[in-house]
């Protein structure tokens, strides 16, 4: 019991890069070459080490699970190297190679996810919606502790601006999500992590780098109208607010007239069809996507048309905001 509850604290008290600076002594040493100590600061994806006089560097590399290497070139004289954002929750591996007389020497490091086995949240996702609004959630680790508790941090890819999580959403007293109005500085790409605390074990982190685009669902369309002739019915829209304004080819609808019809944003946000007089009533309702990622947000409220009776009918809707 002892030795166990040593080696956990142990680990708690040492962050992943010191461990493994200290498992990389046990390596031999590259001949001739002083260790360059390297760290690795995982929030700004920077690798730094020590400068040796009259060394030059001549890459840095991070080898990911999925990417694979990525390589940089250091500027002269500098012992630093800025990775652009990855997910780094499965481990990376980091290389400097050190140009020497005879080969450029490569010095590693591993770096790892410290803590607990399953303790990282889990299921982690993000949603945009109503243009200036996230949710983002998670899961606890199916290994994690009761005490359990989660930080979420978001930065930008440009590493300008970075925050925690304004708002937690709560169970029972454990951070499961996020509410985030205030969406300003988010940048095409962010990097979010999910990092954690208990008494007891040390727990792993979940990140990941997402897409504003990619995780944007977009409200109903707007102004819905009809208008209807002796023979056909032309039903008109506006596009969503979103987060950015985007051209109107970035945008499909899909209109539910009894049966569904998929209408592409590139006209003009309208779709005429055949329908003669006399015609009983309809209903139309729309929704919004991506034009490339399929994914739809919520159908517009319903708008009636048609009516045998009149002639000419028009009607007029004002779509309401759904969520606020
Ligand atoms: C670095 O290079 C200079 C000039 O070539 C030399 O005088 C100096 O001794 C070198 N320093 C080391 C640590 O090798
Ligand atoms: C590597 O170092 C040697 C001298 O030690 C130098 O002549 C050579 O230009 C260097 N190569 C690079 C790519 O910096
Ligand atoms: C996480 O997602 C997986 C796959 O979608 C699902 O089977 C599992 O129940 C989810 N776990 C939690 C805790 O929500
Ligand atoms: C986002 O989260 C907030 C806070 O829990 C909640 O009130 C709101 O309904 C959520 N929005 C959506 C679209 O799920
Ligand atoms: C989680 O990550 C943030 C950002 O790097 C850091 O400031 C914070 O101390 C970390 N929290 C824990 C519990 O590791
Ligand atoms: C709906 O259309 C009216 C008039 O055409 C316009 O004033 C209003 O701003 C539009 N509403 C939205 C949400 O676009």
């Amino acid at each position: 019991m002892g030795l166990g509850a040593t080696a956990i604290l142990f680990c708690m008290l040492l962050d992943p890069v010191f461990l493994q600076t200290l498992e990389q002594q046990d390596l031999p040493t590259v001949a001739g070459i002083p260790s360059l100590n390297m760290k690795f600061d995982s929030w700004r994806m920077e690798l730094s080490w020590d400068c040796k006089e009259n060394t030059t560097y001549l890459e840095c590399v991070m080898i990911h699970k999925d990417k694979g290497p990525i390589e940089i070139t250091p500027q002269e004289k500098e012992c630093h190297c800025k990775f652009s954002d990855y997910s780094l929750h499965d481990g990376v591996t980091l290389m400097v190679k050190v140009n020497s007389t005879q080969r450029p020497i490569p010095e590693t490091l591993v770096y790892t996810n410290a803590g607990g086995e399953g303790t990282a949240a889990q299921n982690f996702s993000c949603f945009i919606y109503n243009a200036n609004f996230m949710n983002c959630s998670w899961a606890k680790g199916q290994a994690a502790p009761d005490d359990v508790q989660y930080f979420l941090y978001i930065r930008d890819s440009r590493k300008k601006r970075e925050r925690e999580c304004p708002c937690y959403i709560e169970d029972s007293g454990t951070h499961v999500g996020c509410h985030l109005e205030d969406l300003s500085g988010l940048a095409s790409y962010n990097y979010f992590l999910v990092n954690g605390t208990s008494q007891g074990t040390g727990i792993q982190f979940f990140d990941s780098v997402l897409s504003w685009k990619k995780i944007e669902i977009f409200s109903p369309p707007n102004n819905i109208s009809v208008h209807c002739t002796r023979s056909h019915c032309l039903i008109q829209w506006e596009k969503p607010k979103t987060r950015h304004n985007l051209p109107n080819w970035e945008f499909k609808y899909q209109l539910d007239i009894q049966k569904q019809i998929e209408v592409s944003g590139n006209w003009e946000n309208n779709y005429n069809f055949p329908s003669p007089e006399p015609r009983a009533k309809h209903t139309v309702k729309i929704r919004a996507s991506d034009a490339r990622i399929e994914k739809w947000g919520a159908w517009s409220q319903a708008v009636e048309f048609g009516s045998s009776r009149l002639k000419g009918y028009s009607r007029r809707f004002h779509a309401s905001k759904t969520n606020g």
